[in-house]
């Protein structure tokens, strides 16, 4: 065998790699390790595929990371941010497509309160949905009371645990203070989400590795990865590297060959940069997609990075045409709400 099967074998069965071997994995051409991550994913978590609907409620954002669309510097974008009885609606909307979970995420927007994300929650929980919020870094206090509210995840990507370029990417933001929220959120029972951009200017392979092993530590629920894609009104503005695709896929394969049993999101981001991303993604270790749910006019407006996916579709479009796709590879759309081992 050749000392790359070896480093599959080993991962497959004892779902621990040390850095040195991630490293190999990273440097191979993935095809390999494609095959283990889709075998481990069935072995573990089975053909059924979660799908989570997403609202992006408002890009107003007060952070700049260097990377992103919704950057406040940023005066180009047009801005927009949703009542909270819309927010509501279009979550009805969601659970009456078949949605069991629903995603609300947005741009750090402090519009939205305390009192007013418990009460979007509350009146979300009634429609029998689990609910998963994306909405940024928040203190203790404020994760405990979305968690009394009623919300069952949340996801805050770490972006890259390289301290420096941590630094670089995210003004006036901590790497530390990123991790103590997933901390945070970890410890009053939240089903944590984290992941990283990949392909980012001088994040190096090692860095990656750094990533891969630090959602492992943290024991993380689900893990989103996605290839970094250059916006035109950002720091970061130029040509988008097609090999982001490749390494975003082997970074995500490798995360499902050490936390086999998580859930693990064919991301959007994948198939902006390539038209059958999530698919592939979908066959080397992803289980769930997370459709956008909300109108064509704040679908556009929600630019993170540009030439997204479905702008003009309608909801329940992408809803039937993502189950095609789903069944065109022989798995299914899951009936359950996709809590991690099942609870
Ligand atoms: N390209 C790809 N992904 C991006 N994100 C932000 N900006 C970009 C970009 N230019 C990702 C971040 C964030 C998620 C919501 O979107 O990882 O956590
Ligand atoms: Fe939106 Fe296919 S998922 S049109």
């Amino acid at each position: 065998m050749t000392s790359l099967n070896n480093i599959l074998e080993k991962a497959y069965k004892e779902h621990s790699l040390s850095k040195d071997e991630i490293l190999s994995l990273l440097n191979s051409d993935g095809e390999e390790l494609y095959k283990y991550a889709d075998r481990v994913r069935e072995e573990n978590v089975g053909d059924g595929v979660h799908l989570r609907g997403l609202i992006e409620f408002s890009n107003i954002c007060k952070c700049s990371c260097k990377y992103c669309g919704l950057r406040s510097p940023n005066t180009k974008i047009e801005r927009y941010r949703l009542e909270p009885d819309e927010i509501i609606k279009y979550a009805k909307q969601g659970t009456e497509l078949g949605y069991k979970t629903i995603v609300l995420q947005s741009g750090e927007d402090s519009f939205y309160d305390t009192e007013k994300l418990c009460y979007i929650i509350s009146e979300i929980k009634k429609f029998d949905t689990a609910i998963t919020l994306s909405i940024g870094e928040k203190t203790l206090e404020e994760y405990k009371a979305y968690k009394d509210a009623g919300a069952d995840r949340y996801l805050l990507r770490i972006e890259t645990t390289d301290e420096e370029l941590y630094k670089t990417m995210h003004p006036k933001m901590s790497l530390e203070n990123r991790k103590q929220c997933l901390y945070n959120i970890k410890k009053l029972g939240y089903e944590v989400g984290t992941g990283c951009l990949v392909g980012l200017p001088n994040q190096t392979v090692e860095s990656l590795a750094d990533d891969i092993l630090f959602f492992k530590e943290l024991d993380a629920d689900m893990i989103g990865i996605g290839p970094f894609i250059p916006h035109p009104d950002t720091p970061l503005k130029g040509e988008l590297n097609p090999k982001n695709f490749d390494m975003a896929l082997k970074v995500m394969a490798i995360v499902r060959m050490l936390l086999p049993d998580i859930n693990i999101p064919a991301t959007t981001a994948m198939e902006t940069i390539n038209p059958m991303g999530r698919i592939i993604a979908l066959k080397s270790g992803a289980n769930v997609v997370m459709p956008n749910i909300l109108d064509t006019e704040y679908k556009v407006k929600y630019e993170i990075y540009p030439n997204k996916i479905c702008l003009n579709e309608h909801s329940g479009k992408c809803r039937n045409c993502i189950e095609g796709k789903i069944k065109s590879i022989g798995r299914f759309v899951s009936e359950t709400k996709g809590f991690h081992r099942g609870k």
